[in-house]
Formats: C-alpha cells, structure tokens, sequence
C-alpha cells in the first residue's frame, strides 16, 4: 500500500467535538440548543440503521433529536402535514425525511414540502440551486463531507481533474457541483457513460458513489490521485467493502479513503453542521 489514508472516522470525531463545543457556549448564553426532527416512513433495515446513527449523534452533540417512525403505508398526505407543522415547529432548526420513500410517496413533492431554511439534506430545489451558482448555504451533505476530506489532504483542487461516477441526487450531482465550486474540471459518468475506464484513468480526483461492490479495478486508477470511495457493500461473506477495488486502488492512489470509516461518519458530521448552521443563521 502506498497511499494515505483518508480517516474519515478521526475527521469526523473531531467535526463533531468542535459542534459540541458550540452547543454547549450556545446553552450557557441561555440559548436553546438545535433541534433536527427525523422522519422515517417505513421499515427499511439499512435506513433504520442509518436514522439510528444521526439521531445517537444529535444526542452526543447535545442537539435536541425528534423522532417520528411512520407506518409503510402512511399516505403522502399524511406525511406532507407532519412536514408542515415541522415547518411551523419554532423548536425545530432542520428536517430530514430519510430517502427511499415507499413507491406512493413522491419524493420530490416530499423534499419541495420542506422549508428549504430546515433542509438540513440540502435536497431543496432552493439549495440545490443556490450550490450550482456559487452561493451556497444549506448543501447535501455527502459532497459536504467529501469537500471537507479532500480538503482535509491539503491539496488544492483548482484545474483537477475530477471523475464522478454516479448521477444520484444525493450523491453524484451535488459532488460534482461541489467539485466545480473547488475550481476542478468535472466528468460526471453514469450509467449511459461509455468507455467508463478511459474517464476513470483521467482523474485526478475520483469519486465513486454507485452501490455496487468493487465495481470500479484498483488497475484503472491514475497514480497519485484522491480516491473516494461513497459505496458500503455488504458481501455474502458479511464483509464491507466499498465501490472501489481497495487493495489494488491503494497501490496506485495518492490518497484513499476506507470502507468503513472514510465517507460515511462524514455525512453525519455535515448534518450536524447543517443543522447547526440553519439554527444560528435562520433561526437564532
Ligand atoms: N438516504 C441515503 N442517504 C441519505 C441522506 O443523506 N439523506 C436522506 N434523507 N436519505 C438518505
């Protein structure tokens, strides 16, 4: 191995001591401490893990954490006004209705329903524009947790060349508007990309975030680049590896990060800075 490692894990510890701090001066001055309310619709097991993780990491922050578990077959209706009186909630500085909803939810009318002022996802068509021309203020937290890795190597991005591979509207995109933001040329690939090797082999910075194990060989990436890998796989074997050959990736690569323990604290981190955020800049 002659990459470094990326540590995910210790950057996020130390995000999320640096937001404790901050509630914990805001409380002393007498001033009520963030509130993020989380909805979950459904059973799914991989979200119930994912919902357990941020509302334990809101308590140990010392946000206030409400929960709202809804039955799978809660109709949209149902769900839209218990957004709009989160909306009205004076207590409640972000909300988060984790993603996928069952089929009869439409997410969009879903993600539009939030104040873009509590959108703590940074999934507002509001944001999502406000990201793409440069003035960003609420923004997705997965490209947010990234931006603040490759920044932690000390390595300027401006003119890399970026390869995202993934279009999500939580992941892909928004990266590559966060990357464009960072000065970087970007090449957003996809599933209609062809010859998806000879765009990984340009990249100065790849970012893969498409959920499937090992899809992209350790072989096709450039030496020295930073490679970050979104994907969590569980094998049959129980193990968890990420998007990216991570053995042979880590022989060519400048930099890397870990399946587990690279990205995936980093979103959690950015949702509490999020939600930090909107509470002091919209709601204080
Ligand atoms: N599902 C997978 N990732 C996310 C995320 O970052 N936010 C929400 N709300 N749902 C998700």
């Amino acid at each position: 191995m002659t990459a470094t490692l990326i540590d995910g894990k210790a950057i996020a510890a130390s995000v999320r001591r640096n937001i404790a701090s901050q509630v914990q001066t805001r409380t002393q001055q007498g001033l009520r401490a963030p509130g993020l309310a989380v909805i979950l619709v459904g059973s799914d097991p991989a979200s119930q893990v994912y919902v357990g993780n941020k509302r334990k990491a809101c308590e140990q922050v010392g946000f206030v954490s409400k929960s709202f578990d809804l039955p799978s077959d809660t109709s949209q209706p149902e769900l839209l006004a218990q957004i709009d009186a989160l909306n009205e909630d004076p207590t409640i500085d972000g909300i988060l209705v984790q993603l996928p909803l069952p089929k009869h939810i439409d997410s969009a009318t879903v993600i539009e329903r939030i104040r873009p002022d509590k959108d703590v996802d940074g999934f507002h068509p509001y944001n999502v524009g406000r990201l793409a021309q440069r003035i960003p203020v609420l923004r997705p937290c997965t490209p947010l947790g990234i931006t603040h890795l490759i920044e932690s190597t000390g390595i300027r991005t401006q003119g890399l060349h970026a390869v995202v591979v993934g279009a999500s509207n939580i992941v892909g995109r928004p990266m590559t508007l966060e990357l464009l933001l960072g000065g970087c040329t970007t090449t957003t690939c996809h599933r209609f990309t062809k010859d998806l090797r000879h765009h990984v082999e340009q990249a100065d910075l790849l970012v893969v975030a498409v959920g499937k194990p090992n899809f992209i060989p350790g072989e096709w990436v450039k030496p020295g680049a930073i490679v970050i890998d979104v994907g969590i796989n569980r094998l049959a074997d129980g193990r968890l590896v990420g998007d990216v050959e991570f053995d042979a990736a880590s022989e060519r690569a400048g930099h890397i990060t870990p399946v587990p323990g690279g990205v995936g604290p980093m979103t959690i981190a950015s949702l509490l800075q999020n939600t930090l955020f909107a509470c002091e800049q919209y709601h204080s």
